[in-house]
């Protein structure tokens, strides 16, 4: 579904790249973990394959097509849903209507349907008094499930995420993996997380290592 050609990247005065040549294919309906030390250039990776960035070599297609032919504002738009920490929600509005929201512009097949953004947002364990409430009234671990809540909804079929359990205790850790998990099972969904801790890349499918500017599988 998602392959990533030759790709490299480095930032304007970095001496050395911060991974080059990486060739990596991604499965829908497989959950995917990348780890690898701070600054090793994960962050970087996922904004790649979310179209936030533009990579330096190679590129990425999903299907067999570029993503910079898709355009990467269209691409951004209805292909990818993306859990990262500051690019998450529309702030003047509650959890409910940001997902009504996102199911709306991106055309979902579920748009208009406000008991399965309920339902969804329950399954987060966003109360329904919590869901009416202004986002900016939720705590940064509430919020980044509603953005979880949110890929569920919406039909892209690439979910990538930023280390979505860092806000989290070891109780939520479990549950929001597993529903990532049914999002890559159930909704046949590719989901690509960054993670720092071990647990998480265990449960998921397979793990990637960023170590010394490449990509080493683990499982
Ligand atoms: N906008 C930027 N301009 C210049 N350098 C940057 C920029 N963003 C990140 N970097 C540098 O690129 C390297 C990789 O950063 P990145 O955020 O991708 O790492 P990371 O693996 O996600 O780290 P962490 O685990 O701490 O989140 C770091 O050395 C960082 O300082
Ligand atoms: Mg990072």
């Amino acid at each position: 579904m998602l392959k990533v050609n030759d790709l490299g990247y480095w930032y304007d005065r970095q001496e050395n790249s911060l991974f080059e040549n990486v060739n990596l294919e991604f499965k829908s309906g497989t959950s995917y973990a990348i780890v690898g030390q701070s600054g090793s250039g994960k962050t970087t990776f996922l904004s790649l394959l979310a179209g936030l960035d533009k990579p330096r070599a190679g590129q990425i297609e999903l299907n067999g097509e570029p993503i910079n032919k898709i355009g990467l504002t269209n691409y951004r738009k209805s292909k990818v849903a993306i859990v990262f920490q500051s690019y998450n929600l529309l702030t003047y509005m509650s959890p409910l209507n940001n997902l009504m929201t996102a199911m709306a512009i991106t055309n979902s097949e579920h748009r208009g349907d406000k008991d399965y953004a309920m339902k969804m947002l329950r399954r987060l364990g966003i109360t329904d008094d919590q869901m009416k409430k202004n986002v900016q009234r939720l705590s940064g671990g509430q919020q980044q499930r509603v953005a979880i809540a949110r890929t569920m909804v919406c039909d892209a079929k690439l979910v990538v995420a930023d280390e979505p359990t860092g806000n989290l205790d070891e109780e939520n850790t479990k549950y929001v993996i597993d529903q990532f998990q049914k999002i890559a099972h159930e909704q046949k969904k590719c989901v690509i997380i960054v993670t720092h801790e071990p647990d998480v890349a265990d449960v998921c499918d397979h793990s990637y290592r960023l170590e010394k500017h490449k990509f080493v599988a683990e499982t």
